[in-house]
């Protein structure tokens, strides 16, 4: 890892919990102007946009050991591991010279990853997410346990998640054929025997592959520094497509958002991929948050020029 040492991360986390702050120093000052702070994991607030559809969801009655609990319910032995790479390395792929992976290889990344998470050998963040929780989704508290993997030929990543109220665990993987360009990015729900590709149902909030974490506080997330690792080894994926199984085939998204303040990151030769309406709930949650765009807030003409298209029936 480039800027930041974790080990410095760490150190300069507890520094800034002490001071009652989440925001640290950049720890080089080469690769950061000098003073600017590097947040790592940025309180999650609404900046009353207006753009949400239902009133931000109150938490508070909700705490840090409430939300313990149930992330333990996993096992604890399998969450909040000690580590030094956010990433776990996996073995090399067994073909050699691999130009596209095939269904089976994915799948089989895909249910290694689930058995991994269980015999405790990979190393999860845990947190209440902010993108499932908020708006009308579920409304209450979303746990995820989320780990990455990598080799040569893929990034592979596992979500294992659940509400408070359900009884059992689902497990979501997404792998990223990195032996194409641009690589390929597959979805699926991982079940202990089968592992099942979907399409458009995870398309709706993962247009670009990978979601960055994002919690819905800073304190309901375990532990910080990896969760902060985690979310730049996303934002740094590179560009990849999104894998519509023939099962389940992308239909037709209409026109993608359009403005320069988003598009100028969002379209088919940006950084990531185009958004459309279907992507209503992510945008409506990371600009009224003010995760989106990153580094500004949008002027209150931009936002109304969202609304509007947001608002606008097809
Ligand atoms: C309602 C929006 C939504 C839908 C629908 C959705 N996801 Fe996600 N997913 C998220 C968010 C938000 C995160 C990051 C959560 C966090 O901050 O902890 C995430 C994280 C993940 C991760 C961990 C890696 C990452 O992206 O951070 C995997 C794997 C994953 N999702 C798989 C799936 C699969 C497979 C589907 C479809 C079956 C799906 N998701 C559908 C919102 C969604
Ligand atoms: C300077 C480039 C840039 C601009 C401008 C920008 N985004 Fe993003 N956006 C990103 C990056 C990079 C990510 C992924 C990393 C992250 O989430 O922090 C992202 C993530 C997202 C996501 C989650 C899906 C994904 O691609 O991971 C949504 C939804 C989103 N942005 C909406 C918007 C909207 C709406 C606007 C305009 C109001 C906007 N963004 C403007 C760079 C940008």
């Amino acid at each position: 890892m480039s800027v930041l040492s974790y080990s410095r991360i760490r150190g300069l986390f507890a520094a800034s919990l002490l001071a009652g702050t989440l925001v640290l120093r950049a720890a080089d000052p080469a690769k950061e102007p000098a003073g600017a702070p590097t947040e790592l994991i940025k309180p999650a607030a609404s900046t009353g946009t207006g753009l949400l559809l239902e009133p931000p969801l109150d938490l508070s009655r909700f705490t840090r050991e409430d939300f313990l609990k149930v992330a333990n319910t996993v096992g604890p032995e399998r969450i909040r591991r000690p580590w030094t790479s956010p990433v776990t390395t996996l073995p090399p792929h067994p073909r050699t010279g691999v130009k596209g992976l095939t269904e089976d290889e994915v799948r089989s990344y895909m249910s290694q990853v689930r058995g991994m998470f269980n015999r405790g050998e990979a190393v999860p963040l845990s947190d209440v997410g902010l993108i499932s929780t908020q708006e009308d989704v579920i409304r209450r508290p979303m746990f995820n346990h989320i780990a990455a993997f990598s080799n040569a030929v893929a990034r592979v990543y596992l979500l294992v998640q659940k509400t408070e109220r359900d009884k059992s665990w689902g497990y979501f993987s997404i792998v990223q054929d990195l032996t194409l360009d641009p690589p390929l990015d597959y979805f699926a729900e991982v079940r202990e025997k089968e592992v099942k590709f979907e399409g458009a149902n995870c398309y709706k909030c993962h247009s670009s592959g990978p979601l960055s974490i994002h919690p819905t506080r800073a304190d309901l997330v375990a532990d910080a520094p990896l969760a902060a690792a985690i979310a730049k080894h996303i934002a740094e994926q590179p560009r990849s497509r999104f894998h519509f199984p023939a099962t389940d085939p992308a239909p037709d998204y209409g026109k993608a958002l359009a403005p320069k303040f988003c598009s100028r990151c969002h379209s088919d030769d940006g950084d990531r991929g185009p958004l459309f309406k279907v992507h209503a709930h992510p945008i409506r949650i990371l600009v009224d948050f003010g995760y989106m765009p990153p580094n500004r807030a949008l002027k209150p003409e931009e936002i109304t020029e969202l609304k509007a298209w947001l608002d606008r029936k097809p």
